[in-house]
């Protein structure tokens, strides 16, 4: 049986990973406006990976006997100033998402949920590695802003080729 705690902050944490869906879609659907379909198709498989990050704790609160509530999604931002103010925003989005983590394994901590404990940990160092992503991105894209532009086309290219795997299943699921 879940603790009501940590309920309620599992379900805000599914709305907030579709937040996130939303978001990245938004931007998926800016860059192909803007002629940048690498850059879309990155979005667009962030945007599979946040689904899949609602889904894991779907999948957890039910098989914990808990009660998944849906809550309604907000509206999200639709355009941006360019790549680096989009990615600028994705990467502060990502530190949000760190700070809410990390708030979920302090009440786990706090209502001695180690079962919770311990399935958190996957989303802490999923953390690491969105925020390495999101800041690794925006630093080239700063330096290119400054110095190449031309290269613009080049990481486009290179963003085309990320695929959607989904890391939240292991070989037995
Ligand atoms: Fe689900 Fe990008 O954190």
């Amino acid at each position: 049986m879940l603790d009501k705690k940590i309920e309620k902050a599992y379900n805000d944490q599914i709305n907030a990973e579709f937040w996130s869906a939303y978001l990245y879609l938004s931007m998926s659907a800016w860059f192909q406006k803007e002629n940048m379909p690498g850059f879309a198709n990155w979005m667009y498989v962030q945007y599979q990976e946040e689904n899949t990050h609602a889904q894991k704790f779907f999948r957890y609160v039910n098989e914990r006997g808990g009660t998944v509530v849906l809550q309604p999604i907000a509206k999200v931002q639709t355009s941006w100033k360019s790549a680096t103010d989009a990615f600028k925003d994705t990467l502060e989005h990502e530190r949000k998402v760190t700070a809410m983590i990390n708030n979920l394994v302090d009440i786990a901590k706090e209502v001695k949920d180690h079962a919770s404990v311990s399935f958190l940990n996957w989303y802490v160092d999923e953390q690491v590695e969105e925020e390495a992503n999101a800041e690794s991105l925006l630093q080239t894209l700063e330096k290119i802003e400054k110095k190449a532009p031309g290269a613009m086309y080049m990481l486009d290219k290179e963003l085309q080729a990320r695929t959607f795997v989904d890391a939240t299943l292991t070989p037995a699921e």
